[in-house]
């Protein structure tokens, strides 16, 4: 009997690429959404690429009920929790919408899913590392007190899982701390959809050449980088899906050494923003149009993982090029273009 994990925001960005991964690796998968950032455009995508309908309830869990229920309705051997927002600059705006919306979802989920010993794979963020020069950050390397209420959520959930793993009997937990997700599946038939303008680099980007946006600016060329521009990790969205896939076989094939575990999901490789511009362009061969800008609040000068702990405890390694990963963005772009 296949085990069947829970995928909370799975008609999102990363919750539909994992869909994908989990459905293939022989898991069945129920996708919950309330659809307050997306719409179906991924779900469907998901459906076609799996030639199957994962089922798909659309709730939120900030309804204690609903989740109750959820729980009740299906046999639930692993949760990932992706339901939460995670936009930083609308966070600073509206933490008070932050708090409650990331807090109380994964504390309604918490409480249920410890019912019954549950498994709790959760969402992190490498902007829980905030800024530093110690790099590549570890797992063990000190989280900053964060910039803004969405990297607080993280922060807080992250604590929450691990006092409840030491608390209710049987529950089990695993924080993955992505550094920037970006790219698109291979199909073209799921990606990034953000709702308006992006704030995130590679749509903008991938907008720009389409010519949805008319130029995109570079937010800082002053900092002390190789480049003068801002470094990421960026990691490849079908890479970071297959972590998930690892970490839930970690949690139900009794691998696990902890009861909460946390790792770093990154390729390890820093990227500036200009070096991410210049390999877009040179991979779709074409010239994007851009402007260097003032730096953008909030944003630290570089970050990148040392993912050698997910490496050697999950079985799992980022295996796609950065110039691969671009490749698809553009492809996706230019499938949602042909929708229109
Ligand atoms: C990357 C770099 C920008 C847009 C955030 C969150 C993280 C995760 C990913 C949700 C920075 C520069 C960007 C633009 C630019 N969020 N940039 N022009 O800020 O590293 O991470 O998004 O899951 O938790 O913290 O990602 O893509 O916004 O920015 O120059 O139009 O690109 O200044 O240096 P970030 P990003």
């Amino acid at each position: 009997m296949a085990k069947q994990v829970l995928v909370s925001g799975g008609a999102g960005f990363i919750g539909s690429h994992v869909t994908v991964e989990l459905a293939q690796a022989g898991y069945d998968v129920v996708v919950a959404d309330n659809f307050s950032n997306c719409d179906k455009t991924c779900y469907e995508g998901v459906c076609r690429i799996l030639g199957k309908r994962p089922p798909l309830v659309e709730m939120d869990f900030c309804d204690k009920a609903a989740v109750e229920k959820l729980f009740s309705d299906y046999q639930i051997d692993a949760v990932i929790h992706f339901a939460a927002f995670k936009a930083v600059g609308e966070s600073v705006a509206e933490p008070v919408k932050y708090y409650k919306n990331n807090l109380l979802s994964f504390l309604n989920l918490l409480e249920v899913a410890s019912v019954k010993g549950g498994n709790v794979l959760f969402s992190s963020s490498a902007t829980v590392y905030g800024e530093t020069d110690q790099l590549p950050v570890t797992e063990q390397s000190p989280r900053q007190s964060a910039t803004s209420p969405y990297g607080n959520t993280k922060q807080i959930c992250e604590d929450i899982l691990r006092d409840s793993v030491k608390a209710y009997l049987g529950l089990k937990g695993i924080a993955l701390r992505y550094f920037n997700p970006i790219g698109a599946h291979p199909s073209a038939l799921i990606g990034e959809l953000p709702r308006g303008v992006p704030n995130n680099l590679v749509p903008f980007i991938t907008q720009t050449a389409i010519g949805k946006r008319a130029c995109l600016s570079i937010f800082g060329n002053d900092y002390p980088t190789p480049d003068g521009t801002c470094q990421r990790d960026y990691i490849d969205i079908v890479d970071l899906a297959r972590a998930h896939v690892c970490a839930v076989a970690r949690m139900l094939d009794g691998k696990m050494e902890q009861a909460y575990e946390i790792y770093n999901v990154g390729t390890g490789r820093p990227v500036s923003v200009l070096e991410l511009v210049t390999a877009f362009e040179k991979v779709n061969g074409l010239k994007l149009n851009y402007k260097f800008a003032p730096r953008r609040p909030g944003d630290v000068t570089a970050i990148w993982a040392d993912p050698t702990l997910a490496n050697e405890k999950l079985g799992w390694k980022a295996t796609r090029t950065v110039e691969q990963t671009l490749a698809s963005a553009w492809a996706w772009e230019k499938h949602l273009a042909e929708k229109q």
